[in-house]
């Protein structure tokens, strides 16, 4: 099992929208994917149909009260399951850090329940702020995602997450931490200002970091879709919004097995 962090201390960049529709997208590529919701405000959860319910949340076993196993719920799609938030989860960041290896709890949780899980994926829909919960998925995965919107100072918003990246490696809470690619989000072909910064982040990261080539568009299908409760591919099965997060899961599962080259 892979762990793949949907990060960025920026928020609304698209991150969530992000772990549910890559997470429904390489399910439907027949690849058994786990999505866990790190967020207290829970909406990659609701985004899926799942109704907030006490307790169901990663928050017992980061806290060593309870097992993963005991979390993972089925979705009504194949091949994907959840982990859902919950609001407590804010109470949860207070509790960890009252212990010495606070940073490092999700990453014990997983690569302890990695040995004999079920699935090739968990994606970790991280909250926006620089908090202990972010913290712990940075340390916990192998690598990391960054949603990026195609906005005015996308590079310098970027720059933040990459140093704070540089701080969990060297730190020594994930040396190996790589980062899987820049995803352009809420791209509107119609401005010029999309265009350019589509073309700064190529031209100043192309040669460092994968930019994947599958963008993003704005569509208000991908807004609508979470307040139905369902995944995009179940929303809108053939828009624009459901074809771009297919392209995106096909390029992700085309890299996982393409030769290193670098
Ligand atoms: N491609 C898109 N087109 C149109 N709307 C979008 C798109 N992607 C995301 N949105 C909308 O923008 C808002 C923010 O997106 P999302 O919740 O995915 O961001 P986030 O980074 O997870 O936010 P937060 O930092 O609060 O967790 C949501 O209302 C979402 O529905
Ligand atoms: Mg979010």
């Amino acid at each position: 099992m892979k762990i793949i962090a949907i990060a960025n201390q920026k928020g609304g960049v698209g991150k969530t929208t992000t772990a549910v529709n890559l997470s429904a997208a390489l399910a439907e590529l027949q690849q058994p994917t786990l999505l866990i919701d790190l967020d207290p405000q829970a909406n990659a959860s609701s985004s899926l149909g799942n109704n907030p319910v006490p307790g169901q949340s990663i928050y017992q076993p980061l806290l060593g009260q309870s097992t993963l196993d005991s979390k993972v719920q089925a979705s009504p799609y194949p091949n994907l399951s959840l982990v859902p938030g919950e609001i407590d989860l804010a109470g949860c960041e207070i509790e960890i850090a009252r212990n010495a290896d606070h940073l490092v709890r999700l990453r014990k949780v997983l690569h302890e329940y990695r040995s004999r899980a079920p699935f090739k994926y968990a994606i970790l829909d991280c909250p926006p702020s620089l908090g202990i919960l972010m913290t712990n998925a940075l340390a916990a995965a192998d690598t990391v995602l960054i949603p990026l919107q195609c906005e005015y100072f996308a590079l310098e918003g970027l720059s933040k997450i990459l140093s704070v990246i540089d701080q969990i490696r060297e730190a020594g809470h994930n040396p190996g931490l790589s980062i899987e690619g820049i995803l352009l989000t809420m791209y509107d072909a119609r401005t010029n200002l999309s265009q350019q910064v589509a073309q700064d982040v190529r031209t100043n990261l192309a040669d460092k970091i994968h930019v994947f080539n599958s963008i993003i568009p704005r569509t208000v299908r991908l807004s609508e879709a979470p307040s139905h409760g369902k995944p995009i591919l179940a929303y809108d099965n053939s828009g624009i919004g459901s074809q771009s997060y297919r392209q995106l899961a096909q390029e992700f599962v085309s890299r996982q097995t393409a030769p290193v080259t670098a």
